[in-house]
């Protein structure tokens, strides 16, 4: 599993394909996710995404609400899905040098007619540490675990990539069991809207600048 994910980038920049997350990590975090977003007064909300640190959030550019997974996980599928990126996170480390330290992860929830328009994951100098006393860090892999079990191709929502010489475009429906990885930095993508509710656990990892 994690040679096919390595080939992958090593190759391409990009693996679309089987989750590392088993089935029922996938519906632990899913339920998860769907609890967060009915929760009236959870520690840890939904909050509508923002599009860098500083921002408010800008309905304009992504109409998802997210939720960051905090270190103590808070449940078996999170500490699960936890264990399975930090094993992949030190296999890129040791079979492509990627010097990554840490994965953020948040979860997704894109209400139906929600879109994330085109944009790159790498923001400038020390945006993507979270805590501003942090030594700058930037986003290396980024990796989107879908949630959304029966995804039919004409319900829209898919994840468009866009090659690094826009000839190629890379779609991707976000279905259960799916996983994405790709190179921050490379890659351009969009997610289009769709006529349902869209569910994923999204992450970053990260490098120390240098
Ligand atoms: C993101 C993003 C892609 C997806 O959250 O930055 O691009 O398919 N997500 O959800
Ligand atoms: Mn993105």
């Amino acid at each position: 599993m994690h040679e096919k994910i390595i080939d992958a980038i090593a190759a391409t920049g990009i693996y679309v394909g089987e989750s590392i997350l088993s089935a029922d990590t996938n519906n632990g975090l899913r339920a998860e996710l769907l609890k967060l977003h009915t929760a009236q007064n959870a520690t840890r909300a939904l909050q509508p995404a923002k599009v860098s640190e500083q921002a408010i959030s800008a309905p304009e550019w992504r109409g998802d609400s997210t939720a960051w997974l905090s270190d103590a996980p808070s449940n078996k599928a999170e500490s699960a899905a936890m264990l399975a990126i930090k094993a992949l996170q030190l296999a890129f480390n040791a079979a492509l040098f990627t010097g990554i330290q840490q994965t953020q992860l948040h979860y997704a929830h894109y209400p139906i007619g929600a879109f994330y328009k085109r944009h790159l994951d790498r923001f400038a100098t020390s945006q993507a540490s979270r805590g501003k006393t942090e030594p700058a860090s930037c986003r290396v892999i980024s990796l989107v675990f879908y949630l959304n079990a029966d995804w039919l191709q004409n319900e829209g929502g898919e994840l468009v990539l866009y090659d690094a010489d826009e000839q190629r475009q890379i779609r991707v429906l976000p279905q259960l069991g799916t996983m994405v990885a790709f190179r921050s930095e490379q890659f351009p993508h969009e997610v289009l809207p769709a006529i349902r509710t869209r569910l994923s656990l999204t992450g970053w990892m990260l490098a120390a600048q240098s």
